[in-house]
């Protein structure tokens, strides 16, 4: 067994409740603490001296350092090729990202280049991004399809996703968005629904390539009858349901209540209705502050959200179109200024709550039997880590209880 510490605090995020307001006052701190880890998993947490006793090795740690557990982004979309500059240009100079949508551009822009691209050059994008992350303390993330809209491309996106979690450090966790937007190659959506039901949908599932489906649920992209009968398919097919809920136009979140979603994500324009109906299904509100940068909009009604009682999610959605920043910790922290939420409330957001968006009971606190991904940053206080709103980088990083390679 090998103890890593001492740290001058460790932050456990263990023992919260996964929904609902969280106050300060409930966040655990180890001071001067060690973690004793075996096989990738944590064995204890506690008092670094007490728990030497048990150690047949230590991974000293030197200086102080404030840890906690490796941050998970729960919605991204890294699984993309080239670039979407020119949109973005277009936006802050006035057009809108609907507008751009409607016109063919947006979404079928990257459409085009990842159909172009081959599985390797996906691979590689998406190492070089998860490299990123991991520098950046995310030991797990989520990552999507809905670039390819056909079957043989769907399915070479989420080969690819697999593919990449090998080569990676972090784990990936993939989910079928075949249902993002409406490919020019059919008419209407309730035909391109029909194909995804009857030939994407079943091999997905029968190959294992994903066990969530998403859907974008939107005028310009799938209204609500539409979504209805893809999402009916998904669940008849055992898919965990999430759902592109409210980022424009509030529908989205009926739908996901409607369907026990595990989560609604995006609801920036969430209304009342819609938070009472993810409240009483207990659906988890993931929002992304990363989408609100990268259009110049307002942010999803975090706090209120939380008041609500829903179980608050941050994630990046790192996409080349929305949300091209993809930087988790600065998000989570400039979001948390803006929605004044507690510490603990954004803490939990990227970390045990976001691990419960993933249906993932093994990892999201720093406690007995989870696992050893945690993340080490060089200051004495853990209130530095939101203070400097991203640009207070973490220093050591561990996955599986290994230190991973950090190239800053
Ligand atoms: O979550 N809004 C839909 N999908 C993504 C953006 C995808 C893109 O613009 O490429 C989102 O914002
Ligand atoms: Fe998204």
């Amino acid at each position: 067994m090998k103890l890593i510490g001492p740290f001058t605090q460790i932050v456990t995020l263990n023992g919260l409740p996964l929904a609902g307001p969280l106050a300060d006052d409930r966040l655990e701190i180890i001071l001067r603490g060690g973690v004793l880890v075996q096989d990738g998993v944590i064995v204890k947490v506690g008092d670094f001296n007490t728990l030497q006793k048990e150690a047949e090795e230590v991974e000293e740690i030197t200086g102080d350092h404030v840890l906690m557990p490796g941050f998970i982004d729960a919605h991204t979309h890294i699984c993309f090729a080239g670039s979407r500059a020119g949109d973005y240009a277009s936006r802050i100079a006035g057009k809108s990202y609907v507008q751009i949508l409607e016109e063919g551009g947006g979404i079928m822009d990257t459409v085009r280049k990842t159909r172009a691209a081959t599985s390797e050059e996906l691979i590689e994008g998406m190492v070089l991004r998860c490299n990123r992350l991991t520098s950046e303390g995310v030991t797990t993330c989520e990552v999507k399809s809905g670039y390819g809209l056909s079957l043989e491309d769907e399915l070479k996106m989420l080969r690819a996703i697999r593919e990449a979690n090998d080569q990676t450090a972090l784990d990936l966790v993939s989910t079928c968005l075949a249902a993002h937007v409406k490919p020019p190659e059919f008419e209407d959506a309730a035909s391109y629904v029909g194909f995804l039901i009857e030939h994407v949908l079943p091999v997905v599932k029968s190959e294992q390539l994903a066990n969530r489906a998403d859907v974008f649920v939107e005028p310009s992209a799938f209204a609500p009858d539409a979504a209805r009968t893809y999402l009916q398919a998904c669940r008849d097919l055992g898919f965990a349901i999430t759902v592109h809920a409210d980022q424009f136009t509030a529908m989205g979140s009926m739908l996901a209540a409607e369907f026990d979603a595990v989560s609604a994500d995006h609801l920036e324009a969430v209304n009342d209705a819609g938070i009472a109906a993810l409240k009483k299904k207990s659906v988890i509100a993931t929002v992304l502050p990363g989408a609100t940068l990268g259009l110049g909009m307002p942010f999803a009604p975090a706090r209120k959200l939380l008041d609500a009682g829903l179980c608050l999610v941050i994630a990046s959605d790192w996409n080349p179109g929305s949300a091209p920043m993809g930087n988790l910790l600065l998000q989570a922290a400039v979001m948390g200024a803006a929605e004044k939420l507690t510490t603990t409330e954004t803490l939990a957001a990227v970390t045990v709550r976001a691990a419960a968006a993933l249906q993932l009971n093994d990892r999201g606190v720093i406690a007995a039997d989870k696992k050893a991904d945690m993340v080490a940053f060089p200051v004495a206080d853990f209130r530095e880590v939101l203070y400097h709103q991203g640009s207070l980088q973490p220093n050591l990083v561990w996955k599986n209880g290994m230190q991973t390679h950090i190239p800053h």
